[in-house]
């Protein structure tokens, strides 16, 4: 390969084959040109008049040797040498690349994916897919060893429960009906329980229609496993061992126990049930320091702060700012108090506050000088999450830096929120189990008392981003029927979306409980990458388009018709 060879391959003829990476005039009679193939690139000397151009394809046959003193690249493997006396042949010609082929010009990423098959020969994608590549290798490996059977599941399926839309597909047998994508395999993995697999995994393409975000497309892949007999902390063990093989297969370190944290203490200390344990900043509780407070905007049921060290040089646009971001996520407001040397605290609400209140903020914050202090009084949650928000907003590194801190969140809520018609929303999807010490609870509950309801539901995250989920499951129909009652799912609806699976649960269901983690998530961290876009070959666009293949696209009359479609003219 071009990039392989070395100053022990002087005197050796040899044949590669690659692009042009670029050219350069000697004299007259001869050109210097690099020549890429997947391994790296290397100099060949070729005979000036060859029309070789950027990105032509060429198969180069001549012999290596030393450069001369004074020539060699140190930034380059194969610096040290070159191909001279060479043989061209060219194999392909090429229209000049839509983009600059260097690594350091940003080119606009629509650009990039219209011509993907060219951005896909530079070094950073080149890289990236084989980071991506060998991630799901290593889980392979890890799931195998384990006894896990990789089992594939259907893609044409009637509908999951995963809460995002389903894209569907017309049938053209009965039209009028449609399959749905699977958002996941979670259906089928739990019928493959019944069914006595005992362990299944696979690497699972999922699809959700749903807003596209840095971490989101509308495909995806999973690693998806589910064991029988098994408890919450079997399901830790496996899916530990595989995300530990994956990032040692990328970075040559094996991380050691991934440490937990409950989801409530998750909330409490960072404000999110995702947090990014790289850095502190962590959220300080000053409801009691407010108790009998004369500030009105304080008189809440929480208080909460936050201390940024160096924070007492924002200036007045950066506080004003920030106030602004903590009103759009839906707060009333932002106090801000920048620590002083002497330690008094400045701030245009320190007048609202009494000494004992001001002493109290100082004392449970640990603040110092040169600190900016933020507070901020709301409901509990919506005080938790608004300074969890901000903590991440000031405080999280670039993905590239603070190393890789896998978290285990145990104990998540059964529900996370009530619905405007009183309905409780699933916080995972309704076949989670409830914790087994909030059974009574369960029942006796309602309203926003059922929040209180803890399941046995777990997140794996990795530096604030939710990496997997999963769950012990309901594996008895009582009492998952007894759960689509609260959810408010009747039994018609119930029987119509999952009656299959309350029906195999009436054959004897094993105890079960899996989990599913993002690959693609997880190979754009490993991959030093802030978004999933740059592990995918082929990803759509934010807006979810695919600028190579145009998708999506109109189908012509004919292919509606026996689709038994009519598209509806299109409002403006
Ligand atoms: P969940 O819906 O939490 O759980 O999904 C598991 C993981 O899949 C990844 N993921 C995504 N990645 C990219 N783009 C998306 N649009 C997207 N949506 C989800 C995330 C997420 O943590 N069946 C359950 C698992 C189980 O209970 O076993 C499930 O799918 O990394
Ligand atoms: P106001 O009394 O609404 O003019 O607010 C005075 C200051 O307190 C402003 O800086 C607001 O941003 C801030 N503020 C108001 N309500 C809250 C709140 N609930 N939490 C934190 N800061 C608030």
């Amino acid at each position: 390969m071009c990039g392989d060879l070395r100053s022990a391959d002087v005197g050796s003829t040899v044949t590669v084959c690659g692009w042009v990476d670029s050219r350069r005039e000697h004299s007259q009679h001869l050109a210097f040109i690099d020549l890429r193939d997947r391994s790296g690139v290397v100099q060949v000397i070729v005979d000036g008049n060859h029309d070789l151009r950027s990105e032509y394809v060429a198969k180069v046959t001549g012999t290596v040797a030393e450069r001369i003193e004074g020539t060699a690249n140190a930034n380059l493997a194969t610096g040290d040498i070159e191909i001279r006396d060479c043989e061209v042949e060219i194999l392909s010609e090429a229209e000049p690349p839509p983009f600059p082929m260097d690594e350091r010009t940003d080119v606009d990423e629509t650009i990039r994916l219209r011509h993907r098959y060219v951005d896909l020969r530079k070094s950073r994608m080149q890289k990236n897919l084989r980071t991506r590549a060998k991630v799901n290798s290593a889980i392979r490996t890890a799931m195998e060893e384990q006894g896990f059977v990789e089992i594939e599941t259907p893609m044409l399926i009637a509908s999951t429960p995963e809460g995002a839309r389903d894209f569907v597909v017309p049938s053209r047998q009965k039209p009028g009906n449609f399959y749905a994508l699977p958002q996941s395999p979670q259906i089928f993995k739990q019928l493959c329980m019944v069914g006595g697999i005992d362990r299944y995994y696979q690497i699972a393409r999922c699809m959700r229609d749903e807003d596209l975000r840095a971490d989101r497309q509308f495909e995806f892949m999973q690693l998806d496993a589910e064991a029988s007999f098994v408890t919450q902390e079997d399901v830790f063990e496996f899916i530990s061992h595989a995300i530990r093989g994956a990032t040692e297969a990328v970075t040559g370190e094996r991380p050691g126990d991934i440490p937990r944290i409950t989801w409530d203490d998750a909330m409490e200390r960072y404000g999110s049930d995702k947090p990014d344990t790289r850095f502190g900043m962590e959220l300080e509780n000053l409801t009691e320091v407010f108790a009998s407070t004369e500030f009105n905007a304080f008189k809440a049921e929480r208080v909460m702060g936050i201390r940024v060290p160096g924070g007492a040089e924002f200036s007045r646009s950066k506080l004003d700012d920030l106030t602004d971001m903590v009103k759009r996520w839906g707060g009333k407001g932002l106090v801000w108090m920048k620590v002083e040397d002497d330690l008094t605290l400045n701030s245009p609400v320190a007048k609202f506050c009494s000494d004992d209140e001001l002493a109290g903020i100082k004392e449970k914050l640990g603040a110092e000088a040169g600190d900016v202090l933020f507070l901020v009084a709301d409901r509990k949650r919506r005080t938790q999450h608004l300074l969890g928000l901000l903590r991440v907003e000031l405080g999280r590194p670039p993905v590239t830096e603070g190393g890789l801190n896998y978290l285990w969140v145990v104990d998540f809520p059964l529900f996370e929120d009530i619905s405007d018609d009183g309905k409780p929303v699933p916080a995972h999807h309704p076949f989670t189990m409830p914790h087994a010490d909030d059974i009574e609870l369960l029942e006796s509950a309602e309203g926003e008392e059922l929040l209180d309801v803890r399941s046995q539901a777990y997140d794996l995250v990795l530096n604030g981003w939710e990496l997997g989920s999963g769950s012990v499951r309901i594996h008895r129909s009582d009492v998952q029927s007894r759960i689509f009652e609260i959810l408010g799912i009747g039994e018609e609806e119930a029987q119509l979306k999952f009656g299959f699976l309350l029906d195999a649960f009436k054959y004897g269901a094993p105890p079960h409980a899996g989990f599913a983690f993002g690959i693609d998530r997880v190979a754009a961290i490993l991959a030093g990458e802030e978004n999933i876009r740059e592990v995918i070959a082929f990803p759509k666009t934010q807006s979810g388009a695919d600028p190579l293949t145009k998708a999506p696209t109109a189908i012509d009359d004919t292919q509606l018709e026996e689709l038994g479609l009519r598209v509806l003219p299109q409002a403006e």
